[in-house]
């Protein structure tokens, strides 16, 4: 794992996005894998700002996204669906034919999920996974307990997680408690991992997921199991993070051809 320490969201976020832009410019065909929440909003402002800017170019690029609530209609403005064209569909120059996120409505959810992942391997695989983490340690909504090896599936959020997501939905009692989600396997296929995560409140699941051991039940955890997972976090959120000081020490001296 790479731990990148940076003094603000800002700064993470400027970060995040070059390195996805440098994927897209090495590969315009690129396969993104995106995240919704709070924590990766900047970092798709700053993709807009790329493509207004530097004319970064996604009109071959195709998407996957992690997760998306059960039975919430795509228009519904808590659905990820709807999060995504907010922030950023809508204002990049994309495929429309290849923005994929799972169908929340779908009637058949075991042939929806199978079908999501035989489309993220026909396209290739996902060349860069952005993720964000949960206060309980889940990737995507793999709640703890998740097996390790999962592929995309249904999955009931825990009563914290509704918690968390309730000022969306203007009441935690409105949060679904069913979605369906790309698995902690599903995850591990793609060639590079991002995982954000900033402020105090996320402090204690980033050194459980980068210092602890590797369990089901901090399911972030299994990025110490990935060959190219980069932990790009504030001071806030490494705060309980015992090798802070060699992270930071380790970034600030990487040899200039590793440097980003
Ligand atoms: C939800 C999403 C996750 C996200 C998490 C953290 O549970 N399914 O993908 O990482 O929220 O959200 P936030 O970034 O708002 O803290």
């Amino acid at each position: 794992m790479e731990v990148i320490i940076k003094p603000d969201t800002h700064a993470a976020a400027r970060l995040a996005a070059r390195k996805i832009a440098a994927v897209i410019r090495e590969k315009p065909g690129a396969v993104l894998g995106l995240a919704t929440g709070r924590t990766p909003v900047e970092t798709y402002e700053r993709l807009v700002e790329l493509r207004r800017t530097e004319g970064l170019d996604f009109s071959r690029v195709t998407t996957f996204n992690l997760d998306e609530y059960v039975g919430l209609d795509p228009k519904h403005p808590a659905s990820y669906h709807a999060y995504m064209e907010g922030v950023l569909f809508s204002k990049i120059n994309l495929d429309r034919g290849r923005n994929y996120l799972p169908d929340g409505l779908s009637t058949d959810v075991p042939k929806t999920c199978r079908e999501y992942e035989d489309r993220i391997r026909a396209a290739g695989g996902i060349d860069i996974q952005i993720l964000g983490i949960g206060s309980d340690g889940h990737l995507g909504f793999n709640e703890p307990s998740s097996s390790l090896a999962s592929r995309t599936r249904i999955k009931t959020l825990t009563d914290r997680t509704r918690k968390d997501n309730a000022a969306f939905f203007g009441g935690e009692d409105k949060v679904p408690r069913h979605v369906i989600t790309m698995g902690l396997g599903t995850i591990m296929d793609a060639r590079v991992c991002i995982l954000m995560a900033f402020g105090r409140k996320k402090a204690t699941a980033v050194a459980q997921a980068v210092e602890g051991p590797v369990t089901a039940m901090v399911p972030a955890s299994i990025l110490q199991m990935h060959p190219a997972a980069i932990v790009l976090i504030d001071d806030e959120a490494a705060s309980e993070l015992k090798r802070a000081d060699y992270y930071r020490w380790v970034y600030d001296h990487k040899p200039a051809w590793q440097k980003d």
